[in-house]
């Protein structure tokens, strides 16, 4: 069993969640599940990131305790989640006790390795990114509503330039390090360009976890961040799971590729721990052209989605839709046309023709399928594709090659006119065949729809649910037993008007 650690970005408290938030965390839920099926042992991790001088100040605009402030604000990150159906294994919160512990073993395993130092440093720091930022980037910064505060500090340094050539090294030796090759260029670019170590500790901030040698210090928040991959995978508490659990798979936007890319894998070096398998970056999601901002009023929350299109038609869409690694723009008319061709017209309506033949011409029990069906070889070609696609991180791509079994059902369906015809071998052979298709597309389309894939599952009379089999002898044509009852049921994915 080979082991999958998988992660999200750990989300800012201060931000509700929204669409943009979803479509990484759904993309990292559907390919831990994909690995679930496959036998892995998978780890897939989620959280909040509670830190830093945003936080300490709504706190006290609200009058509370940063701590209180988000513990309610995470929730609502918990909350999320758990409505989208995410089935992930662990929830980090950087306020936790065992995260301040992590945090504080990796600083000090770099700042013994000599890669912290205590300096003077006066400079302009954008309070909303958390980080300093230099002269010219003011004015654009003040125009998009974001203070700009001088900040003077004798702060601690982490010495980023001494990683210049080790990271160059290890991009070199590792191509698959960070994709796709875009992003990866991109990293390679900033690194060349000449690395500048940074500051990573304040003094002027209290909400934070103090460096273990000097309490004066809280935590800069990114390196504080950052280590929650490693906190979740026991780096602090537990030898034995690390081993076992770490490096990480990380899935980012590509917002925050120089955190991911450049500053933790130096980080990592520094404290002589493995780097991540590799870094997954995607594209953003705007609506209407625009990323989705606080500042621009147009946040769309996951649920006034999902009470359009249910959980599963949310999830499918921004995996189908959405290519993992360009932008991609959000609408609800493309979300409809969607939704409608897709899991109405195609999926539901080949589960409920299905259903309701077998009812008619078989009594209600499903024929078995024909061993060496037409249906073989395409069944086989596209597990191969979508197998490589789930490895890809492209969700798209898997989808779009299992709907090609869906189409062809429901075209032999066409074809056949079962529905026309009398009960006998013609009839059975086109039943079952269709039921076969089913079975498949219920496991192969289980990560994006877990539900409604488990629903229809028990309707054409199979046990359990489709993670009781497993890949890849689970993707191969024949498994439908036949003789068991296919019951009729709701419409899984009832269709939506585009002005609903
Ligand atoms: N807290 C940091 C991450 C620390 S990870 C050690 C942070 N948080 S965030 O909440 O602002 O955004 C995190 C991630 O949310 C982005 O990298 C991206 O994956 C996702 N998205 C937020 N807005 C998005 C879009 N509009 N489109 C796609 N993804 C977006 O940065």
């Amino acid at each position: 069993m080979s082991n999958f650690y998988l992660t999200t970005p750990i989300y800012y408290v201060n931000d509700a969640p929204h669409i943009g938030h979803a479509y990484t965390t759904v993309t990292a839920d559907a390919v831990a599940r994909w690995h679930r099926l496959l036998g892995d042992d998978v780890t897939f991790l989620t959280g909040t990131d509670e830190h830093g001088l945003k936080v300490q100040r709504v706190a006290e605009a609200n009058g509370v305790t940063p701590l209180e402030w988000a513990d309610g604000t995470a929730q609502r990150f918990v909350d999320t989640w758990a409505s989208l159906n995410i089935a992930n294994d662990d929830f980090i919160r950087t306020t936790e006790p065992r995260h301040y512990r992590a945090v504080s073993k990796l600083l000090q395993a770099c700042y013994d390795a000599g890669d912290i130092e205590l300096r003077k440093y006066k400079g302009l720091y954008s309070v909303a990114d958390e980080a300093y930022v230099s002269a010219d980037e003011v004015a654009d910064l003040e125009a998009r509503g974001r203070q700009v505060i001088e900040l003077e500090e004798e702060n601690y340094f982490f010495k980023l330039s001494k990683f210049e050539q080790p990271l160059l090294d290890y991009y070199e030796a590792n191509p698959e390090f960070v994709t796709p090759a875009i992003r990866r260029n991109e990293a390679l670019g900033f690194i060349r360009q000449g690395l500048q170590d940074f500051s990573m500790s304040r003094t002027s901030i209290s909400w934070g976890i103090p460096l273990p040698w000097d309490a004066a210090h809280v935590t800069y928040v990114w390196f504080d961040a950052l280590a929650n991959y490693l906190t979740a995978a026991g780096y602090a508490d537990d030898a034995e799971k690390f081993e076992k659990t770490w490096p990480a798979i990380h899935v980012i936007g590509k917002d925050i590729l120089r955190f991911h890319c450049v500053y933790w894998p130096a980080m990592l070096m520094s404290a002589g721990i493995e780097l991540p398998k590799s870094v997954k970056v995607h594209g953003f999601l705007l609506v209407g052209g625009e990323k989705m901002s606080k500042t621009s009023l147009n946040q769309i929350a996951p649920k006034d989605l999902v009470e359009d299109f249910g959980v599963d038609g949310f999830r499918y869409h921004f995996l189908r839709n959405q290519n993992f690694g360009p932008d991609g723009d959000f609408s609800y008319e493309g979300m409809v046309d969607r939704y409608n061709a897709d899991l109405a017209n195609n999926f539901g309506n080949l589960l409920n023709r299905v259903a309701a033949v077998v009812a008619k011409k078989c009594g209600g029990i499903g024929p078995a399928p024909v061993q060496d069906s037409d249906f073989a070889a395409l069944a086989e070609e596209v597990y191969t594709a979508a197998a490589q696609a789930w490895e890809d991180f492209a969700p798209a791509v898997a989808l779009e090659q299992t709907w090609r079994l869906i189409r062809d059902a429901n075209a032999a369906l066409e074809k056949v006119e079962p529905w026309k015809k009398d009960p006998g071998p013609e009839v059975d052979a086109v039943l079952g065949d269709s039921l076969e298709v089913l079975r498949l597309v219920c496991v192969l389309a289980y990560p994006a729809l877990p539900e409604a894939c488990s629903e229809a599952w028990t309707r054409i009379g199979l046990p359990g649910t489709p993670t009781d089999t497993q890949l890849p002898e689970a993707a191969r044509w024949g498994g439908y037993p036949g003789g068991v009852p296919v019951t009729k049921g709701a419409s899984l994915f009832p269709r939506v008007k585009r002005d609903a």
